[in-house]
């Protein structure tokens, strides 16, 4: 068992240095331009190990065939098998195809998993392409115990006494490179448990910027009810223009991105300005929708003194 996971780990080790190896290679040219196109350096492909994965169904099962058993290939998360119709072991072929790849770390800098995103957003045929494909659950990893970029954002996120939560790995590596280090990605909008019991380890501050839409809005909610139960102190970006974290520091700035970070609202108050403006006007129909919307949110505070001002504030307001 411990010698199977050593296996997988180190299957994991090999399939980074080989997507990375790839990056390089002549056939990834476009991949190196999408990649510079959005502003990633060779400084940031370096240090978040950022790849290629080719469009190739055999080759790299074929590389790791030679270093791997059949059973370790079968069970990484790399490959997917063909189907059998007598429901047999089918030949196995490369997950990752045509995408660019970015290891997901243990804690420990291992990485455990992969998550690979299309270069196009339709195929040949003119079919949509799922824009980002992740590892499956395997014995190394399970998507909802595990925060992106972790590993390095530890020591960080201890001496700034936060921690910075974003959706995705693109918006977590630009907010790392542009300086501000105590930085995790959910990968997606899904906010567990696991994770916030991980996180707690670290820090019981967080500041939530998910992206400014309606998945991102529903997460940032879902994600206020978990923390604060869990009795973190908790505060809440909103970009303007509706840009995730990503283009913003492209668009305006780091000095910009950081003035929103200063400007982070207090979940209470985030909280009550939503109310305000999903139930506006001063119709008492209005004041009990915004009370409804609030009032689970004021119930899970675990300490009274915190419930009780944001049920003050809400009731002024
Ligand atoms: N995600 C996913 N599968 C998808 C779409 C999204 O797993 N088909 C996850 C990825 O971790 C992604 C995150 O959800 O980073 C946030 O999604 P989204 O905001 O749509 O993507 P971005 O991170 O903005 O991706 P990009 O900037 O590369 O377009
Ligand atoms: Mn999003
Ligand atoms: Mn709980
Ligand atoms: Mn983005
Ligand atoms: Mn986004």
């Amino acid at each position: 068992e411990a010698g199977t996971r050593r296996q997988l780990i180190d299957i994991h080790e090999a399939a980074t240095q080989y997507f990375e190896a790839a990056l390089k290679a002549p056939e990834a040219a476009r991949a190196r331009e999408y990649l510079t196109g959005r502003g990633v350096t060779a400084d940031t492909i370096a240090k978040f190990r950022i790849g290629y994965a080719p469009d190739d169904f055999n080759h790299m099962r074929e590389q790791l065939a030679k270093h791997f058993p059949d059973e370790i290939l079968r069970t990484s998360g790399l490959f997917s098998a063909k189907e059998q119709n007598d429901g047999g072991q089918g030949q196995l072929y490369a997950r990752f195809r045509k995408r660019i790849t970015f290891p997901i770390a243990n804690e420990q800098g291992k990485t455990i998993a992969f998550t690979a995103r299309a270069l196009d957003a339709e195929d040949e045929k003119g079919r949509p392409i799922a824009k980002y494909l992740n590892s499956p659950e395997t014995a190394l990893y399970s998507k909802g115990q595990v925060l992106f970029n972790l590993d390095k954002a530890k020591a960080d996120i201890r001496t700034l006494g936060f921690a910075l939560l974003v959706e995705g790995q693109m918006d977590c590596i630009s907010v790392y490179m542009a300086g501000i280090k105590g930085v995790l990605a959910t990968s997606g909008t899904a906010f567990t448990e696991m994770q916030i019991r991980l996180l707690s380890r670290f820090t019981k501050r967080v500041i939530v910027n998910f992206d400014p839409d309606t998945a991102g809005t529903t997460a940032t909610e879902k994600s206020i009810a978990l923390l604060t139960e869990e009795d973190f102190e908790v505060k809440i970006v909103t970009l303007e223009g509706g840009l995730d974290p990503d283009r913003y520091i492209r668009e305006q700035g780091v000095q910009q991105y950081m003035a929103a970070l200063r400007n982070a609202k207090r979940h209470s108050d985030y909280l009550i300005d939503r109310a305000r403006e999903q139930f506006p006007g001063r119709t008492s129909d209005a004041k009990v929708k915004a009370l409804n919307f609030l009032l689970p949110h004021i119930r899970r505070m675990p300490n009274r003194i915190q419930r009780d001002e944001f049920a003050a504030d809400a009731a002024q307001k």
